[in-house]
Formats: C-alpha cells, structure tokens, sequence
C-alpha cells in the first residue's frame, strides 16, 4: 500500500514523522477526511478547500495548491486501486526550537477502510450523551480531539454512540458530526461554534429550507426528529438524548427521506 508523506508518493512502512513535531508534542495539526465511491473521490473540491482553509487559519504553510492535492489523491487512488473507501489528509504543525511555533508541518495522505454504523442504528436511532462543552476554534478541522478522546469512556459506558455539545443553553455539534433537529416542520440546523461539515452542507442543499440559526438545548429536548452527519456516518438519527427520547423514540420520516435523498445524491 501506498501514501503520500512529505513531498512524494512512498509506501505506507517508510513514511515516519520526527518525534519533536509539535503535532505530537502540542497536538497542533489539521486533518480532513473524505470518502471515495468507485475510484472517485466525492465532494473533493469541498474537501480540499476546508483543509487548505484550516491549514491558513493555523498558520501553517501547505507547499501544495488545491489542483496539486488533488492529483496527488487521483495518483494514490489509483496506485492503491482503492474503489470505495477513506482518505485521511494530514498536515502537522512541524519542528520547532521551542516546541511552540508552527513551521513547515509534515503533509501525509493516506487511505483508511470506512466502518459504517451498523444498519440497526440507522433503523432505530441512536443516542448521543449531552455534555457541557463547546469546541474552540471550532471551524478549523484540528487534530486536536483530546477531550472526546478522554470522555469517550464515559458515553461508551452509557450505551450512546457519541456526546452532544452545548453551553449556555445553546447545542453546538457532536464530537465528530453535526447536528440537526425537526420540528413542526421546520428543520434547523446551528451555525455557531461548530465545524462545517461537508455532510451538513449537503443536506442544507437537500432541503433548502432547512433554518440555519442558533437551536437551544430546550428545542432539541423538544425536537420530534434529530439526526447527525458527518463523513462517516453520513445521515444518522438520534432517537434518545441521555435517558429522554427525542419525539417518539422512533426514526421520523423526515430524517428517513433525507437519509434516501443522500444516498441518490452519492450515487
Ligand atoms: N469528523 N464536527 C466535527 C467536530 C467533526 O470532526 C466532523 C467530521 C464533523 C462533520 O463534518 P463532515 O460532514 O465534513 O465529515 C463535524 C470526521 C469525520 C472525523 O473526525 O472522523
């Protein structure tokens, strides 16, 4: 299998990263994840801009441009004949006297095999544990997932898939995906203190009347549909909040007909 590490194409045992880099020392990177459908790389242009967004945003020089990066994953798509998959791109804050400031980080990209939630869960929802949190620099696709990480644990031991984030009342995101919450009709989506995902992105252009404004944690209570999104995951429902159902505790039917719509928008 191959990758690409530094500057060139290498197989996936010779990449290395020095020990200093203050990726590892200070946890100061930036990554983007997207997925392949047969040999093509899908919403790619989003992908790309996001990471070379991220990479300005933190200060770190990227030595490539958007159509350079994109060649180098069609080459690696096709050297590792990789038909439907992930591929993770990862920009590292680099070597520095101090151990404090960005330099020129390391670039990799490489391929990962995906691992969908299982079918049960998108039949019948999952559950999300809320937690008071609110990620900073929330719009820049950091590597720095220490906390989640950390209170992984705690939501594992719950039996929920993943946290929600909210502060002062108002819902953010989910560790790794965004949230979205129905009711009367009206689906509304926050805007603040989130990543934008590229998997929200696409479904506020499934459904054009989709509210981006603040959502409290009172409406998500509230809600009679919910579901998060993210590139792994893509649409998936969440039926229970803690020990509380959202609406019915059962998937909506609009969360299902988002969930159709998507997957004819992959295709
Ligand atoms: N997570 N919010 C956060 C904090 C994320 O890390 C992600 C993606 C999203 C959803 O973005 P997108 O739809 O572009 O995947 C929202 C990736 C998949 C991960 O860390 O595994």
């Amino acid at each position: 299998e191959f990758c690409f590490a530094q500057d060139q194409i290498v197989t996936s045992q010779s990449a290395h990263l020095h020990p200093m880099d203050i990726g590892l020392i200070r946890g100061y990177g930036i990554f983007d994840f997207f997925r392949t459908s047969n040999y093509t790389p899908l919403f790619l242009s989003d992908y790309l801009d996001r990471f070379i967004r991220s990479a300005e945003k933190t200060h770190l020089s990227l030595k490539f441009s958007k159509l350079e990066l994109e060649a180098i994953i069609r080459e690696l798509i096709d050297k590792n004949d990789l038909s439907d998959g992930g591929i993770r791109m990862l920009l590292t804050g680099g070597v520095s006297d101090n151990h404090f400031s960005p330099t020129n980080g390391s670039l990799f990209i490489f391929n990962e095999a995906l691992d969908f939630p299982s079918t049960e869960k998108y039949e019948k929802g999952i559950k999300l544990l809320p937690i008071e949190h609110v990620r900073y620099i929330a719009d820049i696709k950091t590597t720095n997932y220490a906390f989640p990480v950390w209170h992984s644990n705690i939501w594992k031991k719950e039996g929920a898939e993943d946290v929600l984030y909210h502060l002062n009342g108002q819902v953010s995101e989910s560790s790794r995906s965004n949230i979205f919450i129905i009711k009367d009709g009206e689906i509304a989506t926050p805007d603040q203190h989130i990543l934008h995902g590229i998997t929200r992105k696409r479904v506020i252009e499934l459904a054009p009347e989709v509210k981006i404004r603040p959502v409290s944690f009172e409406e998500l209570i509230h809600a009679e549909e919910a579901f998060i999104t993210s590139t792994t995951k893509k649409i998936l429902p969440v039926t229970k909040l803690g020990d509380r159902k959202i609406g019915s505790g059962k998937v909506g039917t609009k969360t299902l007909q988002l969930i159709d719509s998507f997957a004819k928008m992959e295709q």
